[in-house]
């Protein structure tokens, strides 16, 4: 017996050393961290339970028989994040680049099913060289059966991927579908083709960095979520979002002890919109007075930064943020806003995450550049999302509610519950100036002073349209709220709406306006 202990010992340690030391010290050089390291670093001490540690590869090409190592370049398994179940592979590197073949994707496949059936989030620790050249179709193949299964579990459980390495061609849509995708500058990259066959092909030169690095993703593309100085702090990163998520879609976002006090009045929010109408300020800093001290979470902060997604808690309880910026391009929607603002949305909707959006939006940004590359179709994507949203939606005017784009911004008509404008709100089809423009034009043309009539009739309009009391009348908006009180009166909204019940008729699915 004790001879089999010993063997089985062994076996597991070589299983541990993946690649070797060798391999191990090589990608410690490069600055990142192993696999396991990866996994210790990132689930509670001694919680991390291994699957599949001794599988092979089954591949007789190129001399592969020769070649097997134990885990087939990834570890699977599931351990504690801050105390909560979660599932987790990460690409081993040092066995044969962490390509993904045959066995490695049926690893990652047994995974993603246990965690469906259990109903616990799913992490995939990306660093991998791709598709095993080895294994050919097999590989393809692979790759395919996770993409579906990341397609099936959208919705279901959440999924976040964590960029460590490279991430090229058909591996990509892996993240691509998943949740979030966390990206680490420097080290880590994502790519269809690579710098080498985008100068082959088109004859650009660009480096790895400047086509798929952390920076360009998170700023330029929007398909990575956060870029991160280290790998610990994508670790972190990913921690930090489950803790405002639910294990699956069946369940609530878990509450923590509330820490602010629920009735916490701050008084700069009183003049933080400024009196002129046009000038900018910044909606974070509204938000960031609004919710429980320290509690936002910025998703996507260097992607279309006219409108800010992210988490908060609001006495204890998780919401998504969703507002407009009047800092960036007067916090006007165009269509990269529209498409971050959508997902976000659908990602609340789908775990139950109540929505809370502050607007001061002038409309949809004008332009042959938005109209040609299709406002239209994208901006209707955050409409849609705003109107299949079943779970609360609480809307906060702070100034601006102009246009198209007050009704997509969760009004009273795509199904917002609790909606409140602050006094200095303006709820009207367009801005004053724009308006009298289009009103009087022949007017003004024939007008002996047109400037001071123009004047005159910005000021008529701004008294009869360009204020919150029109809507308030209509019951469009359900009340006209202090700025200070805005905190207090959204803590008791939430708490109201907990138990909401709201369902869309049964269909297969809606043909959203990808
Ligand atoms: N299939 C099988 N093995 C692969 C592989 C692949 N797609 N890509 C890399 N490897 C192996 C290498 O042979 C090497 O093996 P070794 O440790 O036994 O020498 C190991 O993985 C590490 O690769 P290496 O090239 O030394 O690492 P690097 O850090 O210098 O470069 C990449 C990493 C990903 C940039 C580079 O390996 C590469 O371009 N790979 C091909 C990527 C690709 O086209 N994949 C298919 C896309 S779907």
């Amino acid at each position: 017996m004790d001879d089999r202990i010993d063997d089985l010992r062994e076996r597991r340690e070589r299983a541990r050393k993946g690649g070797g030391e060798e391999r191990i010290a090589s990608q410690h050089e490069k600055g990142k961290m192993t696999a396991r390291e990866r996994i210790d670093y990132f689930v509670d001490d001694g919680t991390f339970h291994e699957f599949d540690r001794f599988r092979t590869h089954r591949n007789h090409s190129f001399g592969m028989e020769e070649t097997k190592i134990p885990g087939d370049g990834v570890v699977t398994g599931y351990g504690d994040v801050n105390g909560r179940k979660t599932f987790v592979f990460a690409h081993d590197f040092t066995v044969f680049g962490g390509s993904l073949g045959e066995v490695f994707a049926e690893k990652i496949c047994k995974l993603m099913d246990t965690a469906m059936e259990v109903g616990a989030p799913v992490v995939g620790l990306n660093d991998s060289a791709g598709a095993r050249i080895q294994e050919g179709v097999g590989a393809l193949g692979g790759f395919a059966e996770i993409f579906r299964r990341n397609t099936e579990a959208s919705g279901v459980i959440p999924q976040i991927s964590g960029i460590m390495g490279p991430c090229a061609g058909g591996a990509v849509y892996s993240p691509a579908i998943t949740d979030f995708t966390v990206m680490v500058k420097d080290t880590s990259h994502m790519f269809i083709t690579g710098p080498d066959v985008i100068e082959t092909v088109t004859g650009e030169e660009v480096t790895f960095e400047e086509l798929g690095g952390a920076v360009t993703h998170s700023s330029r593309t929007g398909v990575a979520h956060f870029a991160e100085e280290s790998e610990e702090d994508a670790l972190d990163r990913i921690a930090r979002l489950l803790s405002y998520l639910p294990q699956n879609n069946v369940e609530d976002p878990p509450r923590v002890d509330p820490w602010d006090d629920p009735d916490r009045a701050d008084p700069e929010l009183e003049t933080i919109v400024p009196d002129a109408p046009r000038k900018p300020y910044d909606m974070t800093a509204v938000i960031e007075r609004v919710v429980d001290e320290g509690s936002f979470l910025e998703v996507q902060a260097n992607f279309a930064k006219n409108l800010v997604i992210g988490f908060a808690r609001l006495d204890g309880r998780s919401v998504g943020i969703v507002a407009n910026n009047p800092r960036v391009n007067a916090g006007t929607l165009d269509i990269e806003a529209s498409q971050k603002g959508a997902r976000f949305v659908r990602l609340c909707d789908a775990f139950n995450v109540p929505i809370l959006t502050f607007e001061d939006v002038p409309g949809f940004m004008p332009g042959t550049d938005q109209e040609h590359n299709g406002i239209i179709r994208h901006g209707a994507k955050l409409l849609y999302a705003y109107s299949e949203a079943t779970v609360p939606l609480l809307t906060v005017i702070t100034r601006k509610a102009y246009g198209g784009a007050y009704c997509v911004m969760a009004s009273k008509h795509v199904g917002g519950d609790v909606n409140y404008a602050w006094p200095t709100a303006e709820i009207a089809v367009m801005g004053p100036k724009g308006a009298v423009n289009v009103l009087y034009r022949e007017e003004l043309a024939n007008a002996e002073d047109p400037e001071a009539r123009r004047q005159e009739l910005i000021d008529e309009y701004r008294e009869e349209f360009a204020n919150p009391y029109t809507a308030a009348d209509r019951g469009y908006i359900d009340d006209v709220i202090e700025p200070t009180e805005t905190r207090s009166r959204l803590v008791d909204d939430l708490e109201m709406l907990a138990s909401k019940r709201d369902e869309l008729p049964e269909k297969k699915h809606g043909n959203l306006p990808i």
